[in-house]
């Protein structure tokens, strides 16, 4: 049987250039989608696949993610006062999500050098990744999709995604073979591409089950492009040790991290939204577009 996996890491402490000036001095995963800050939206989905512990790598400047999912008497005692209960409920939810350990990424030198910051804390364990950048809209959580898939084959799972050949550049892509339904053996993977190089058009995107191993891996890594430990190094290294697949997950994946993919994203979820959702898509029709 393979071994639960009961913990899951969320790397925050990159700089979020691609966002500036938003992020200059507030984080990137603090940027409300709707009404929550992205990676409450990554949180919840780990919760709701069944993940008991949490660990977030901060950086400098990413005080108000911890603020966030911590007690605030005031405001909650405002909110008792004034007799808003429905959202003082909702605060006080997000302060008893559940216990969260904080680690410190004290220079944002890459994606790999993040992971490896948590080395004593998941200890000998296979665990989770997820980037709040990416938020997976779905029926099944992504990252419980991935798991049941885990659990059939007990090794590393990597989320994919089919991008048009035009994006390859933008993503790590797999070389890999089907396996089975949206499962792939993955034989070697190569970062950013140009189109006729890349192996494949399935793209790594911010969902990991990793084993154990790759901490040892990440270790042995020197830095890569950017002087950053890059997480996909590692990755090329343990594919040669031991099975990883590719899982094209079901759902709609959103690229939070840049302008665009953002919006898109807003757009979306504002439509679906039960409070408001009606009275946007008749505000949006009113728009010449
Ligand atoms: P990205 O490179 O996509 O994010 O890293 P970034 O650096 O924050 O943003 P851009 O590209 O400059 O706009 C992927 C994930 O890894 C984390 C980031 O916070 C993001 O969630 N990360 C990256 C770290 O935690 N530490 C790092 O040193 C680098």
């Amino acid at each position: 049987m393979a071994t639960p996996v009961t913990k899951a890491v969320f790397p925050v402490a990159g700089l979020g250039t691609r966002f500036l000036p938003a992020t200059k001095a507030s984080p990137k995963e603090m940027l409300p989608l709707v009404d929550k800050p992205l990676i409450q939206y990554v949180i919840e989905e780990a919760i709701s696949s069944g993940i008991e512990e949490v660990i977030i790598v901060t950086g400098r400047g990413k005080r108000a993610i911890e603020d966030h999912f911590d007690i605030s008497y005031e405001l909650e005692d405002l909110l008792r006062q004034k007799g808003k209960r429905k959202l003082l409920a909702e605060v006080q939810k997000i302060s008893n999500m559940m216990n969260i350990c904080y680690v410190r990424q004290k220079e944002p030198n890459g994606l790999g050098h993040a992971i490896l910051c948590t080395k004593n804390l998941v200890k000998n364990e296979p665990f989770a990744v997820l980037l709040g950048d990416d938020i997976i809209d779905s029926d099944v959580p992504a990252l419980k999709q991935m798991l049941d898939i885990y659990n059939t084959y007990s090794a590393s799972i990597i989320a994919v995604q089919e991008v048009d050949r035009s994006q390859v550049s933008n993503y790590g892509i797999i070389e890999a073979t089907p396996i089975g339904d949206r499962v792939y053996k993955i034989s070697d993977m190569v970062e950013k591409p140009g189109m006729e190089e890349a192996p494949s058009n399935l793209a790594i995107i911010g969902r990991y089950i990793l084993t154990p191993g790759i901490i040892d891996l990440l270790e042995k890594t020197n830095p890569g492009s950017g002087k950053e430990i890059q997480l996909t190094d590692a990755l090329k290294k343990l594919v040669k040790v031991s099975p990883v697949y590719g899982y094209k997950f079901k759902g709609t994946r959103y690229d939070a991290g840049d302008k665009l993919g953002f919006l898109k994203a807003t757009v979306e979820f504002a439509l679906k939204n039960k409070e408001f959702g009606k009275k946007f898509r008749e505000y949006l029709k009113t728009l010449k577009l």
